[in-house]
């Protein structure tokens, strides 16, 4: 049986009541929602609706139409940049962001909007006096992660979301990484905006994603189009979700988006949670006791999400990530995760890092078997025998 310890990429596998309701779609429902009357797009349309209530309170948003289904995490992430942030506004983010953030960020610089990257601590923490210090006047927007898809850390979203809210700016929070894996209550939280991947955490499929919305937060549209209502007019709808969902939704997609997020329901995401943790913490300390290995990250499981990054002495990551992949059927992610200021942060540039990252499907055995492939990866790097950047 191969391990999968790329959650963090796509999680693996999937309930099979989320494959069910892909099924369920193709074969009893089929329609395109809300562009026809007729039984099938009536079936479509309320899987959609279920998936959104379902969400919207997994996240306790105020009313389901304040989340905007999108195609994954980085588009809901481009949907607030580029429809809240104009030429001459300024934008504070940190130094722990996935190129999801920085680079929309760095082409909106050269349309004449100003960013601060507040610098993050090498175990990636953030000391929220140094964000509240880069607040200025015309700051729109912060944005920063809620979990590290490089080491896990955790940023204090609701301390962030308290200054910002007393200096009348808009927080949105990057849960890529821990959607479905921590609990998060929008409302109480003071989060304005929230976007989330639908594939990994939440353990839908590949291709869904999603945007939480507070009420009074408004944003232009990134697409302009078919929304099956208000079709009379050749302007967009000003009502939510309709005004940020132009298209033929991903309806399948979306259905088995809701299955994920009732089964995880159904666990209870406190579980899911302890569950991690246990697997951060027994993977951790057993890396800790392998000679050569460096982890990075905090070394407070409390203040950790799913997602662990190490090296081996000087190996090269991926050459380690090609060896558990080849010799035990283990699967990690390696190199730079898409986060390159990230790595800046944790010393790891540009090298990257070796990453695990975990799911309520992976196993406290699977741990033990991965140590020991890592241990005699670790071997092997003190012998010589796996390729180093001082080749
Ligand atoms: N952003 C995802 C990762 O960190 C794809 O692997």
């Amino acid at each position: 049986m191969p391990i999968y310890f790329d959650n963090a990429a796509t999680s693996w596998p999937k309930p099979p009541a989320v494959r069910a309701a892909l099924d369920e779609y193709f074969s009893d429902a089929g329609g395109n929602p809300g562009r026809s009357g007729h039984q099938m797009s009536i079936a479509a349309a309320r899987l959609v609706e279920n998936s959104r209530e379902a969400l919207a309170q997994m996240f306790n948003a105020e009313d389901p139409s304040r989340i905007v289904f999108t195609h994954n995490a980085t588009h809901a992430l481009n949907l607030v940049i580029y429809g809240l942030v104009r030429p001459g506004d300024h934008v504070v983010t940190t130094s722990m962001e996935h190129n999801s953030v920085m680079r929309p960020l760095r082409h909106l610089e050269t349309t004449g909007v100003y960013v601060t990257i507040v610098p993050c601590r090498p175990d990636g923490t953030l000391d929220v006096s140094r964000l509240n210090d880069a607040i200025r006047p015309g700051t729109r927007l912060v944005v920063t992660t809620h979990g590290s898809n490089v080491v896990g850390t955790l940023m204090p979203i609701e301390a962030i979301a308290a200054l910002a809210r007393d200096r009348n700016i808009n927080y949105l929070v990057d849960a890529s990484q821990t959607a479905g894996a921590i609990s998060i209550d929008v409302q109480k939280t003071g989060i304005d905006l929230m976007a989330f991947s639908g594939h990994k955490g939440l353990v839908g499929p590949t291709g869904t994603g999603g945007l939480y919305i507070r009420d009074g937060v408004m944003l232009s549209p990134l697409l302009r189009g078919g929304t099956g209502s208000d079709s009379a007019h050749e302007t967009q709808p000003q009502f939510l979700p309709d005004m940020l969902e132009s298209g033929t939704l991903n309806v399948a997609g979306i259905a088995g988006l809701g299955a994920g997020v009732r089964y995880l329901q159904e666990i209870g995401i406190e579980a899911v949670t302890e569950h991690g943790r246990k697997l951060v913490s027994k993977f951790v300390a057993g890396l800790h006791e392998i000679p050569g290995i460096n982890v990075y990250g905090p070394t407070d499981v409390s203040k950790q999400c799913g997602v662990v990054s190490f090296n081996i002495s000087d190996a090269v990551p991926s050459e380690v990530g090609l060896l558990l992949d080849e010799h035990f059927g283990i699967m990690a992610r390696t190199g730079l995760h898409c986060a390159p200021a990230a790595h800046h942060t944790i010393g790891t540039f540009p090298a990257g890092t070796v990453r695990f990252s975990f799911s309520w499907f992976n196993t406290l055995a699977e741990i033990e078997t991965s140590l020991e492939a890592l241990g005699k990866i670790a071997g092997w790097a003190c012998k010589n025998e796996v390729k180093t950047w001082m080749a």
